[in-house]
């Protein structure tokens, strides 16, 4: 198979990550069946594709008739069977290890055995969704960034069993993307959350200790190392509840305790405070899409 034989791409989850890289599929000119378990996150993920296309022509990054046919090209679906008619499927469904394997396993019956199965993980092992599919040499990471159709990089990530030329339609589909692909053996965090989310708990244990403020500490990161957004504003983008799976992961699968996640962190999980996405994390939004207030 080479990337010109893959017409369809099935995306599984339709939350923040999957209408990204549905949007950023459909923009490259691949028919996109984007799938969801509910209702609500199809029409959500429908509205956010469209504003985000149009911004795309506001940009100048894509023509005014190429809006339409890019919509016309994603199918909102309720049911993973649909994408049996894909020839590679991304996963984005929430970061948790049952889930994943679950519709890993789902995956390697209904799709055809040539089908490319690959993960938006932040930290899962990719090589035990390779088992649970049954089968391990078509299964490859594909980490994109948040917000997907701006950030340029996505890593891709080999497995133990992943066969070479799994590997290289992934890094062929991620260039046409127009996005940089970079290679990185499956180790828990792969390269960008091992390195940001230690970063970003520390934050929540300076909050904890009573360093600074929220709005302290961030300030002085972006003012102080040139970072886009502080460290609490990003975690509330990425999502409370995913920040803590992934660094539950990476405390889990190294075993090493530097990694545990910040009892802070947790407790706001617990409270429902998910971040942006809630309307409530580090900071209030006055809606969930709004800037932080
Ligand atoms: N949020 C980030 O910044 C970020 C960045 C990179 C990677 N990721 C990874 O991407 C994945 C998705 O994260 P997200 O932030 O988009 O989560 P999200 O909570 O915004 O979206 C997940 C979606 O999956 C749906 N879903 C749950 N079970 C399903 C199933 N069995 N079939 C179909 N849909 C199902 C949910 O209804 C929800 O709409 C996670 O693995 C996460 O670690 C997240």
């Amino acid at each position: 198979m080479t990337i010109d034989d893959i017409q369809t791409i099935g995306v599984v989850g339709a939350g923040q990550m999957g209408r990204g890289i549905a949007q950023v599929l459909a923009i490259t000119g691949w028919n996109v069946l984007l799938v969801d378990v509910t209702e609500e996150a199809l029409e959500n993920a429908t509205r956010k594709i469209w504003q985000g296309v149009m911004k795309a022509v506001e940009k100048g990054a894509l023509q005014g008739n190429q809006a339409g046919s890019a919509m016309a090209r994603i199918q909102p679906l309720k049911q993973v069977k649909h994408v049996r008619e894909a020839q590679m499927v991304i996963e984005a469904i929430p970061e948790d290890a049952d889930m994943k394997r679950a519709l890993f396993a789902q995956l390697g019956h209904l799709c055809e055995p040539s089908t490319l199965l690959a993960s938006n993980t932040s930290s899962i092992s990719i090589t035990s969704l390779g088992t649970a599919s049954g089968r391990p040499d078509r299964v490859v990471g594909i980490h994109f960034m948040n917000p997907v159709p701006v950030m340029r990089l996505v890593e891709v990530v080999r497995a133990a069993e992943t066969s070479d030329d799994t590997l290289e339609l992934a890094l062929a589909l991620v260039r046409r993307t127009g996005k940089t692909p970079v290679v990185c053996n499956d180790s828990p965090g792969f390269i960008v959350n091992r390195l940001l989310m230690p970063m970003i708990n520390e934050a929540i244990f300076a909050l904890e200790a009573g360093v600074a403020t929220a709005e302290a500490i961030d300030l002085a990161m972006v003012e102080g190392t040139n970072a886009p957004m502080g460290p609490l504003a990003l975690a509330d983008r990425i999502g409370l509840d995913t920040v803590l799976a992934i660094c539950e992961v990476i405390h889990h699968d190294l075993g090493d305790p530097k990694f545990r996640p910040c009892p802070l962190l947790r407790s706001y999980v617990e409270a429902g405070w998910l971040g942006k996405k809630s309307g409530h994390g580090f900071y209030l939004y006055e809606d969930k899409t709004a800037k932080v207030t």
